[in-house]
């Protein structure tokens, strides 16, 4: 093998293509630390390392792979943590370390010490730590696949990289319990007659739209889980986490329960309380929220839905939802919903979407809606 890399590095000598040894160092582009994004790249990831003085930064964040480098200070630590389905690829530039590993926070059971040019393989879903037991900063690039945090990411402090985590893990927490009633995987008892809507909505299409329709999503939904991670998920799981068919039928159970079960044939009149002052907040008065309500559901092209939602502060908007779409993917939650696909009105007024939207607040139960935002 080193026979052929001296001819090969000869060669080229003899071609006058380069003067350099093939054993010298390339020159690299002076190093500046910044994430490189999906970006074709290359660049001395030695230099990299070195430079950094970050607790972490982010230098490359492709579709199934990142880059990050580090610099853990001295007696400091990577942070005890677990990626449950990212591996990781870790190479120490610098410095001297104790690498732990182990199935559980308690028993790290695992324990080496690295050293420059020493690589770390974590396997997805194992506890890990690697602590600086060296006199000067440990600096080290690690490489996650999938990307473990957001494209530009830059810890200054491993302060700083807690704080990020923990507004994440809040970011990603359900914003609805389990045993709520529109939760349910099953078809859902509607709390009405079926002709108790009329004449906004009428027997006969609760009978298809309830009995049917959504009936439908319920058992595909059943045989496309099985044997897949989803298997024992909750619909908000499905809804955040799938997508093709399992999310499209998940979502359209999820969007379908909301909708039967903020009716009521006693509904109709004005919110109240927080959710009345939220609505004003928004929208200025609650017949504007009406009118831009409808606006949306009339101007959404095909099928699909529209929503008004709340941020994790409160603060309401409404959104427009494609096919199953729901706003939980936006990390918006659902409050409430209109359905205009045409099977949810064609029965009763035709092509006159305006019209079912407009009748659909004579029976929106406004206690419902409110319990939803509270
Ligand atoms: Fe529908």
């Amino acid at each position: 093998m080193k026979i052929r890399l001296f001819s090969f590095c000869a060669g080229l000598f003899l071609l006058g293509w380069s003067m350099m040894s093939c054993d010298q160092k390339p020159k690299s582009d002076p190093v500046s630390l910044k994430d490189y994004g999906a970006a074709p790249t290359v660049l001395d990831i030695d230099a990299y390392t070195l430079s950094n003085s970050n607790f972490r930064t982010a230098i490359w964040t492709g579709v199934n792979l990142q880059s990050t480098v580090m610099s853990i200070p001295v007696g400091g630590d990577v942070g005890l943590e677990k990626h449950p389905t990212t591996d990781q690829f870790l190479r120490i530039e610098e410095g001297t370390a104790q690498v732990v590993m182990g199935d559980t926070e308690t028993s790290l059971t695992f324990v080496k010490t690295a050293g420059k040019d020493f690589a770390i393989f974590v396997p997805a879903g194992k506890w890990h730590n690697i602590i600086n037991t060296g006199n000067k900063p440990l600096k080290l690039y690690s490489i996650y696949s999938p990307a473990e945090h957001p494209h530009g990411t830059i810890h200054k402090t491993q302060e700083e990289a807690e704080e990020a985590e923990e507004a994440e893990e809040a970011a990603n927490q359900h914003f609805f319990n389990k045993n709520e009633n529109f939760m349910t995987r099953e078809l859902i008892q509607l709390p009405y007659a079926t002709d108790a809507l009329a004449p906004a909505i009428s027997r006969q299409t609760i009978e298809f739209h309830h009995g049917k329709h959504l009936q439908g999503y319920v058992n595909n939904l059943k045989n496309l889980i099985q044997g897949t991670e989803f298997a024992n998920a909750d619909l908000e799981t499905m809804v955040r986490e799938s997508d093709g068919a399992i999310f499209n039928n998940a979502g359209q159970i999820l969007n379908h329960n909301l909708y039967f079960l903020q009716f009521s044939p006693t509904g109709g009149g004005n919110p109240s309380g927080r959710l009345a002052q939220a609505i004003n907040a928004a929208f200025g008065s609650f017949e504007n929220f009406q009118k831009e309500f409808e606006a949306a559901g009339v101007g959404l092209f095909g099928s699909g839905w529209v929503w008004l939602a709340a941020d994790r502060d409160g603060k309401l908007s409404i959104t427009k939802e494609s096919n199953a779409g729901n706003p939980l993917t936006k990390g918006l939650k659902p409050i409430l919903t209109f359905d205009v696909w045409e099977h949810a009105y064609y029965l009763d007024f035709q092509n006159r979407r305006a019209d079912q939207l407009k009748s659909l607040w004579s029976i929106v139960d406004w206690k419902i809606v409110a319990s939803r935002y509270n």
